[in-house]
């Protein structure tokens, strides 16, 4: 079986939508692959409850635990490895991982990035989208490289910026692109892996 774990920081939608189209797609059975585990760096991420709700093991590695980031990513692996990954999906995780980290993890961990990748990395990405005047937004799914939201695209979807768009409105309409792209962008990899 191919695990996949998943890494929150905060509501966990994309990582529920995942697990959605885990089990719509009945990814067992045609991809041999589970959802194993959903870890998360904040003991109050919405998305753990999601996750315990669906039976799936959670886990919190709570980064104020940690001097620096090395210790913090080093213990994170420990945590991962014991659910033996086939892919790393950082789903809504809001840390700067460390070369060491990425490394380890190389090919098979990917991120989802709520811009239209190579515009737009760090933080904030709506609201400088429409500060730019850029007439189309979107997200990215792509390889985790050590340089932070860059690495190979996987999938991009567009849409668009409307006239009096608030942060808010783009990012709802960017997010619930992101619940399309990101199953289909893991499935096609996981056939890979
Ligand atoms: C998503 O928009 C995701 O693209 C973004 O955080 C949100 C998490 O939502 N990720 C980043 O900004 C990473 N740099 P979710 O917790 O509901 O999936």
């Amino acid at each position: 079986m191919k695990n996949i774990v998943i890494l929150v920081s905060g509501g966990g939608s994309n990582m529920a939508a995942i697990v959605r189209e885990a089990q719509r797609a009945n990814w067992r059975e045609t991809l041999g692959a589970q959802v194993a585990a959903v870890i998360s760096n904040r003991p109050d991420a919405g998305g753990l409850r999601l996750a315990s709700e669906q039976k799936i093991a959670t886990a919190v590695v709570d980064h104020k635990n940690f001097p620096d980031r090395e210790a913090f990513d080093a213990a994170l692996a420990q945590v991962i490895d014991g659910h033996r990954p086939t892919l790393v999906v950082l789903a809504g995780f809001m840390r700067i991982l460390t070369p060491g980290f990425v490394d380890r993890y190389a090919g098979r961990l990917v991120n989802i990035h709520p811009s239209l990748l190579p515009a737009f990395p760090g933080l904030h990405t709506h609201q400088r989208a429409i500060e730019a005047g850029c007439q189309v937004a979107g997200a990215t799914v792509h390889l985790v490289t050590p340089q932070l939201d860059h690495g190979p695209i996987l999938e991009q979807a567009v849409v668009p910026v409307l006239a009096g768009d608030t942060e808010q409105a783009l990012a709802g309409r960017v997010l619930s692109q992101e619940h399309v792209i990101y199953p289909r962008a893991i499935a096609r990899l996981l056939r890979s892996l």
